[in-house]
C-alpha cells in the first residue's frame, strides 16, 4: 500500500515536471516562430526595395537612438511613443552598480539621465563590435497610432513648453493662412504638417520607425511589438537573463488619460480629407509592410 503511495506521487511529480516543461517549450517555441516570422518580414520588405546596403556605415542618427547597457549585452533601439520610457527605466534598473528602484525612476528624468549610454558614444569601430556582440532589440506599433499617441502627448498637454508651444506655434504659422496661432493645433492641421515638412528636419517622435531602427542594415534579434508588449517584454527580459523579478513596468505618462488605442485612432483619422489621409500613409509606407500592420483598417472607415 505505501509502495503504490509513494509510486503514484512519483509519477504524478513526474508528469507535472514533463507538462510544465512542455508547455515553457511550447512558449519558446512559439516565440522564436514569431521572431523568425518578424524578421523575414522586415528583410523581405528591405530586398524588394532595395534598402539595405553593402557599403553600409551606421549614421549618426541611428547611433543616437540605440542605448547599451553592458551587464546583459544589451542594445535597444528608442522608438518614441512605443513604450521607450519604460524601456530606459529597465536598462537603468539592469546596472546594478546603480542600485535603483522602479519608483526613483520618475518618468520626466528617465529621458534626461546622463546614466543612460547612447551607442554614438562610442568610436566606430566600437559600435559594430557591440551590435555584433550584443542582443538587439527593437519595438514598434501601428505607425497611425503612434501618431495619434504622439499628438495627444505632446500638443493636448500645455505643461510641456517645447511641444505645445514653440513647434505647435511653428506648424500653426506654416499651416494656417489667416496667422491666428490662438486656438489650439488639431489633428488635421498636424497631419498637413507632416506631409509638407521636410523629412530631413523630422522631429523624432513621428519618423518612421524604418529611419529611427535602420532595420534593414542593423539585424534586430528581437523586434517586440507595443500591440503584445506584456509578452513581448517578457521573452526580451528572458533572452538577456534579466532578474527573475525585473518586470516591465507599466507606467503611463499621463495616468487619468486612456492610452491611445485602435478606437481613439480610428476616430482621429475619420475626421481626415481622404487625400491627406494617402499622402500621410506615403510618409509611413514602409513601416507598415515591413512590420506588419494594415493601413487598410484605417482607409475603410475613411470612405
Ligand atoms: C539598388 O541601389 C543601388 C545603389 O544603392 C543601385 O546601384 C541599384 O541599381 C539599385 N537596384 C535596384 C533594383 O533598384
Ligand atoms: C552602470 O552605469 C554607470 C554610470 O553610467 C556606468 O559607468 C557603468 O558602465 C554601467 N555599467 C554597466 C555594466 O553598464
Ligand atoms: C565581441 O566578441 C569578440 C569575439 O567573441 C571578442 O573578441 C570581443 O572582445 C567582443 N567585443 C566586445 C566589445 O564585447
Ligand atoms: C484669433 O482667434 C480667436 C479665437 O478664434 C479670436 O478670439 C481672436 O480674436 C483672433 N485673433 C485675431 C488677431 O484675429
Ligand atoms: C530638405 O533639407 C535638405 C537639407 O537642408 C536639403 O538639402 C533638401 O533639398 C531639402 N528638401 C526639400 C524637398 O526641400
Ligand atoms: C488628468 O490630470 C491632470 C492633472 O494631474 C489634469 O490637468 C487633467 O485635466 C486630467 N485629465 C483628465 C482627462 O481627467
Amino acid at each position: 500500500m505505501r509502495k503504490a503511495t509513494s509510486k503514484l506521487y512519483f509519477l504524478i511529480t513526474f508528469v507535472c515536471a514533463i507538462s510544465g516543461f512542455l508547455f515553457h517549450y511550447k512558449i519558446s517555441a512559439q516565440n522564436s516562430v514569431t521572431q523568425n516570422h518578424r524578421r523575414d518580414t522586415v528583410q523581405y520588405i528591405c530586398h524588394k526595395n532595395n534598402m539595405t546596403s553593402s557599403q553600409w556605415k551606421i549614421k549618426h542618427s541611428v547611433a543616437r537612438q540605440l542605448y547599451v547597457e553592458h551587464t546583459h549585452k544589451f542594445i535597444y533601439c528608442e522608438v518614441p511613443k512605443v513604450g521607450c520610457s519604460n524601456w530606459k527605466r529597465i536598462i537603468l534598473l539592469l546596472n546594478s552598480s546603480l542600485g535603483l528602484t522602479v519608483d526613483e525612476l520618475k518618468h520626466n528624468n528617465v529621458h534626461i539621465s546622463p546614466l543612460l549610454r547612447r551607442l554614438s558614444f562610442y568610436s566606430w569601430k566600437m559600435q559594430a563590435e557591440l551590435l555584433n556582440n550584443y542582443t538587439t532589440v527593437m519595438f514598434t506599433r501601428d505607425p497611425l497610432e503612434r501618431l495619434v499617441s504622439a499628438y495627444r502627448d505632446k500638443f493636448l498637454h500645455d505643461e510641456l513648453y517645447y511641444y505645445s508651444k514653440k513647434v505647435a506655434n511653428r506648424i500653426k504659422s506654416r499651416i494656417r493662412k489667416n496667422g491666428n496661432l490662438t486656438e489650439r493645433l488639431s489633428f488635421k492641421e498636424f497631419a498637413s504638417f507632416i506631409v509638407s515638412e521636410n523629412a530631413t528636419y523630422r522631429d523624432i517622435h513621428w519618423t518612421p520607425i524604418m529611419e529611427l531602427c535602420d532595420p534593414c542594415n542593423i539585424h534586430y534579434d528581437i523586434i517586440g511589438k507595443f500591440e503584445t508588449i506584456k509578452q513581448d517584454a517578457a521573452y526580451v527580459l528572458r533572452s538577456i537573463r534579466a532578474p527573475k523579478n525585473l518586470e516591465y513596468p507599466d507606467i503611463k505618462h499621463y495616468a487619468n488619460e486612456t492610452r491611445t488605442n485602435d478606437l481613439i485612432s480610428k476616430d482621429y483619422f475619420r475626421s481626415l480629407p481622404k487625400e491627406l489621409f494617402k499622402k500621410l500613409m506615403n510618409v509611413y509606407r514602409y513601416d507598415f509592410p515591413m512590420f506588419d500592420y494594415n493601413p487598410y483598417i484605417y482607409l475603410q472607415i475613411n470612405i
